[in-house]
């Protein structure tokens, strides 16, 4: 079935001759991870054969991803310091910001999509501002989320990630109203090329563990359930799709993979947007120990995983399997 690309993607030819002419390796997007020190690989305990980059090594990483067909990377980058504001996240100095330039400069064909969230840069870890005091409240759960501020600050970052050079910016807070919001700051300073690639609908899983660690962006204390979607909540999963798509996404992702299948195969129903299901780093930590312990043939496992993914109605999966197939 062809795709359905918004009227967005005409400015961007490299983006929609990407989406229309999909073959079984440019579905696949690898998420990378960009650090500023000078270690070139840093491996991740619990995370086999995915490392923090350096920038001269991601964007030869990426090259070499093109060359074996791959088309299309997902960014993360880790901070030097973290700050009650997420200061480092909009910087156009930041491990993200110079590994775009890096990565295009080296391969301007292969299509960058960013990680917008605040997570990994705010020193308690969540992925929204708060005017709260979190070090003297260790007896609260949730801290409150500052609506107006949070909004505004994914805005500068997604407007930094453009600026260097991204084609997609991908917002994975589920703050309310921030596809609207980024779009709005995108339009109006220049950049309604830039294409938006929303985390829909993101699930308050267990299987994050392995991405905090090489991201670094555990929260200190407390979990995201306040602004995750809970596991058997699809009655707001469906919302949020639905608010996704309103606000202007231009194309939607379900997160985890595989225990959400039922939830891809519902977004499919709501949308012919370009529709992704992100494969965690869990999910693939799972597959990998399970095959390593020979108690499984991961090559057989991971086809029919993927098969799952698109027989529920997935046009691309972002996995930590791109580079390895
Ligand atoms: C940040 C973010 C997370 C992942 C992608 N973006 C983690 C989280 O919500 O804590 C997880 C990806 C993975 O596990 O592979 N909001
Ligand atoms: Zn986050």
């Amino acid at each position: 079935m062809p795709l359905t690309l918004n009227s967005r993607f005409r400015s961007q030819p490299l983006v929609s001759n990407w989406l229309n002419s999909l073959n079984v390796k440019s579905r696949l997007i690898l998420p990378l991870f960009a650090h500023l020190g000078k270690q070139e690989k840093i491996t991740i305990h619990g995370f086999p054969e995915v490392f923090r980059y350096s920038i001269s090594a991601i964007a030869k990483k990426a090259q070499n991803f093109y060359k074996n067909g791959g088309r299309a990377i997902f960014l993360f980058g880790v901070p030097l310091k973290k700050d009650s504001n997420g200061t480092e996240s909009y910087s156009d100095q930041n491990a993200v910001t110079q590994a775009i330039r890096a990565i295009k400069k080296k391969c301007p064909k292969l299509i960058v999509i960013t990680d917008v969230c605040l997570c990994a840069y705010t020193n308690h870890g969540h992925c929204f501002i708060t005017n709260s005091k979190f070090e003297n409240n260790n007896q609260l759960t949730h801290l409150p989320i500052d609506l107006k501020s949070t909004l505004n600050t994914l805005g500068k970052i997604a407007l930094a990630h453009a600026q260097a050079g991204a084609d997609f910016v991908a917002p994975s807070s589920m703050t309310a109203g921030r596809v609207k919001s980024i779009r709005q700051t995108l339009d109006t300073n220049g950049f309604k090329q830039t294409l938006i690639f929303d985390y829909s609908a993101k699930f308050c899983s267990a299987f994050f563990g392995p991405f905090r660690t090489v991201a670094n962006s555990a929260p200190a204390f407390g979990d995201r359930s306040n602004y995750q979607i809970a596991p058997n909540d699809s009655k707001r999963a469906l919302v949020e799709i639905q608010k996704s798509i309103k606000e202007g996404a231009d194309i939607l992702m379900i997160k985890p993979a595989l225990p959400y299948l039922d939830i891809i195969a519902q977004a499919r129903k709501m949308s012919k947007l370009p529709l992704a299901a992100y494969q965690v780093s869990g999910e693939y930590a799972m597959l990998k120990s399970a095959s390593k312990a020979k108690i499984l043939d991961e090559k057989k496992a991971l086809v029919e995983i993927f098969t799952s993914i698109y027989r529920s109605g997935a046009d691309l999966i972002i996995t930590y399997f791109a580079d390895k197939i």
